[in-house]
């Protein structure tokens, strides 16, 4: 898909459909919906009089032919209040409007978009709106529809305002691009996606984009005694992989903070011995969405080019049943020389970030961040809204979470407080990967983490909830979303 800039007016523009927005008020006839609706001799206002044009979010008002424009067809999207319009309703409104004319087999269209950012938030919106709209999860349907959208002109970007527009139509392709590297990887089967293919997947992406990668194999991993990653990978046939993707600016300033990103890929997770109900484990080839997205933010990054050192550190295995795998009440010693007593094998993904978080300190992370799809729990206190998030230093977190809001992510902290702590202390090992006490699943899960990262400043995302929809929003496909990718984007582009 193109997306180009056409400075023709837009009443006269010859396209198949023209898409702009109308916000919900009294008079949702305004702004440049109100140069359209002068255009054609006032129908708009008509529509809206009669109720049927409210500006309510995601309302479609579809008209073929409109007198008075040159477009096949006018495409009216609701924006909601305009008070709460944002770059993220901008960025649904688009995805929105690809996907709904991809569906009716139109090819190419234009979007204006009418009053409330800046040119540049506008089109870096609509760039990742249009992009990421536009990823489809039919890789391997033999019957592909043939729809698709060739290109799409962004309309009503004065001369003045090109240079930041196209700025912003730069900055989010490589962002929604991203997200669609690590949406495609988060769709893989795990029979096409084991470690092995994950890790050749990331060296591929880093060549591509001139950043250093290094992978580490089964022996490589096992003589720098990463017994808790070695312990997951011992119940399968396929080997584990140990990805770290590196970053590094032209000029780095002393003292620079240098931002270790570690990411959970486990590319199936039955559970192990503790295995998992048979009803919905299908969906466990998600489980290495963590590690995909700090590959795609990594991706991003290479072409962003922050100030600040980035590595990635992707722990990568299958969580297998079989006469190797790890049995319950096992006892594992991490990297770290802690010692692990394994209560439950199912709760894995702990287990392979403890060991990644300690090699990223090794390798100099002075700020952490984790993402994991690693507790069913996250989804009982958030839903499918929120990723949840967990600090050990209040700065670091909140400077996230900043992140979070302008990019339009919804992340919601829970507490750490020490008297979690307690519910991972071992009974005959330093530490167990599940609690004791009753409830608080994904904050025990955290704790378990914390534990690797010592002092260093540590942020944990829980994504089990976020980084798969079960069903279609009318702005994204079903399946995968990349979420956390545009946060983690913004919090290194923001702490360089
Ligand atoms: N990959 C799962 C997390 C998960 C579970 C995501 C269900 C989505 C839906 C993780 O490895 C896991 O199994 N966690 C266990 C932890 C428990 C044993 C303490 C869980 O959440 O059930
Ligand atoms: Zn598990
Ligand atoms: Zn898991």
């Amino acid at each position: 898909m193109q997306i180009t800039f056409e400075t023709k007016p837009y009443p006269t523009l010859e396209t198949e459909a023209l898409v702009t927005y109308v916000f919900e008020a009294d008079e949702p006839i305004q702004g440049r919906v109100a140069d359209l609706d002068r255009a054609a001799g006032g129908l708009l206002k008509k529509i809206a009089t009669s109720g049927e044009l409210t500006g309510k979010s995601l309302e479609f008002t579809l008209l073929h032919a409109p007198a008075g424009l040159k477009a096949a067809r006018l495409l009216l999207i609701g924006a909601g209040k305009r008070d709460q319009f944002n770059a993220a309703t901008l960025r649904k409104i688009a995805g929105a409007a690809l996907r709904s004319l991809k569906a009716k087999s139109v090819k190419n269209f234009a979007f204006l978009p009418n009053e409330g950012l800046s040119a540049e938030d506008a089109a870096q919106a609509i760039a990742e709106g249009l992009i990421t709209g536009d990823f489809e999860t039919d890789k391997y349907k033999t019957d592909k529809k043939d729809k698709k959208i060739d290109s799409v002109s962004l309309v009503g970007f004065s001369d003045s305002e090109k240079p930041a527009a196209e700025k912003g139509l730069a900055r989010g392709t490589v962002i929604a691009e991203s997200q669609n590297f690590t949406r495609d990887l988060v769709n893989e089967p795990s029979n096409k996606l084991t470690p092995r293919i994950l890790a050749e997947k990331a060296e591929a992406m880093a060549k591509e984009s001139g950043l250093a990668v290094e992978v580490f194999d089964e022996k490589k991993i096992a003589a720098l005694k990463m017994g808790a990653l070695l312990s997951v990978a011992q119940g399968s046939a396929e080997p584990p992989r140990f990805i770290v993707v590196t970053y590094t600016p032209a000029n780095t300033k002393p003292g620079a903070p240098v931002i270790g990103l570690v990411g959970k890929a486990v590319t199936f997770d039955t559970g192990g011995v503790s295995i998992k109900p048979a009803d919905g484990m299908e969906k466990m080839k998600y489980d290495m969405a963590g590690g995909a997205t700090m590959l795609g933010v990594m991706r991003a990054l290479a072409a962003l080019k922050p100030s600040v050192k980035v590595i990635a550190v992707v722990p990568a295995t299958e969580n297998m049943v079989g006469g190797k795998a790890q049995k319950p009440g096992d006892i594992q010693t991490a990297m770290s020389g802690k010692t692990i007593e394994v209560l439950n094998t199912d709760a894995e993904g702990r287990l392979i970030l403890a060991d990644a978080v300690h090699y990223a300190k090794q390798l100099g992370a002075t700020h952490l961040v984790d993402a994991a799809t690693l507790t069913g729990a996250i989804v009982v206190a958030l839903a499918n809204i929120n990723v949840g998030v967990f600090g050990s230093d209040q700065a670091w977190t909140d400077k996230l979470l900043t992140s979070a809001k302008a990019t339009g992510e919804k992340m919601w902290q829970l507490p750490m407080d020490d008297e979690y702590r307690e519910f991972i202390k071992g009974s005959f090992a330093d530490i167990q990967n599940i609690g004791s006490g009753k409830g608080g699943g994904s904050i025990t899960g955290a704790w378990f983490i914390r534990e690797f990262a010592g002092d260093t400043p540590w942020i944990h995302l829980d994504i089990a909830g976020t980084a798969w929809n079960d069903d279609a929003k009318p702005w994204l496909a079903k399946g995968p979303t990349g979420v956390a990718l545009r946060t983690l984007v913004h919090l290194v582009l923001n702490a360089s």
